[in-house]
């Protein structure tokens, strides 16, 4: 059941709580998604597609330390051509779809955007902010100059909300989050993962085959409020906020810091696909317990004077 004061409005993308899946996690199929819904997500964002089919790279790609996970999985997917069928499946789940594209130029962002916005998608999530793969992601995403380019290029392309993942591995976030919205971004997601790395002391090398990684999880919660919170100071557009989250508290931290919305990766991996309907059911408690009539009304009320 719907309760009014969950709904929150991402550029005019409608969500019946704030909660949503984030990019990489089950994202692949309609019925990995639809198993994600019935858990109570109230949006989902695909795992981050491409032009061409991906394999990524060989194993080890994951490696749990203590507080997440590291991985290097290098973007695998079907490549938007076959995709567009699980995005045209996942329509029937009756939530916003989310697809998240990655390119190696800003015409093939827009390319992919367009073969996803007509195969369905109600919003594009640009990964400009994969560490761990060439040419694309980061390499992009902490280039304003070239990730002007592909936001413009993206926007004049498609007529859905476009939202840029931005990563917490560059000097000023904020900074970065402004050129996205002045090049025409709807939304911010912050944040992706952070460049990390681990070493097996048995064999003296590097776990990942890649070597370098993301760290996501339990880890990262203080680095992304921070992100979230020197966003919001910045710019006015809408936060979606990631990286951490486990529980409602976690949650929280992150709509107090400005995030309009949250997304959850690795705990979905670890506890599950019904922590999205705890989590709502957590922050439904906290409104009514400090007397807030929405969850609007806490989003960046930890920056008051
Ligand atoms: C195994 C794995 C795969 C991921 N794949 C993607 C991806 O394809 N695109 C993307 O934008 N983010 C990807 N991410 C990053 C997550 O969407 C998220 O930003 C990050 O994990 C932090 O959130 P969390 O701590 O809730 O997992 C991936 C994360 C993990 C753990």
């Amino acid at each position: 059941m719907e309760r009014k004061n969950l709904t929150v409005n991402i550029a005019g993308l409608r969500l019946s709580n704030p909660t949503m899946l984030a990019s990489g996690i089950l994202g692949l199929t309609a019925e990995s998604l639809s198993r994600i819904v019935e858990g109570g997500a109230a949006a989902v964002v695909t795992k981050s597609v491409g032009l061409k089919p991906r394999d990524g790279y060989p194993n080890p790609t994951v490696v749990q330390v203590k507080c997440g996970l590291i991985n290097a999985v290098g973007l695998p997917n079907p490549g938007i051509n076959s995709f567009t069928d699980e995005i045209r499946e996942a329509k029937a789940l009756k939530v916003p779809i989310i697809v998240s594209v990655y390119g190696f130029s800003a015409e093939e962002y827009a390319e992919i955007a367009e073969k996803a916005v007509k195969a369905g998608a109600d919003a594009i999530e640009l990964n400009v902010s994969c560490p761990h793969v060439k040419k694309t992601g980061l390499e992009i995403g902490q280039n304003p100059k070239v990730l002007k380019e592909v936001v413009k290029k993206v926007k004049s392309t498609v007529d859905k909300p476009v939202f840029v993942k931005l990563s917490p591995n560059v000097t000023d976030i904020a900074e970065i989050a402004e050129e996205a919205v002045k090049a025409g971004a709807d939304g911010l997601t912050a944040i992706n993962t952070v460049k990390a790395m681990v070493i097996d002391v048995e064999t003296a090398m590097p776990i990942l085959s890649n070597k370098k990684g993301g760290l996501s999880g339990p880890a990262i919660k203080p680095i992304a409020v921070r992100c979230i919170y020197e966003i919001y100071e910045r710019v006015k557009t809408p936060i979606i906020g990631c990286g951490g989250v486990e529980n409602w508290r976690d949650a929280l931290e992150l709509i107090l810091a400005g995030a309009s919305a949250i997304q959850i990766g690795t705990a979905v991996a670890t506890y599950g696909s019904n922590i999205f309907r705890r989590i709502t059911s957590g922050i439904d408690s906290y409104l009514k317990k400090k007397g807030f009539k929405s969850v609007r009304e806490i989003v960046g009320l930890s920056h008051r004077k």
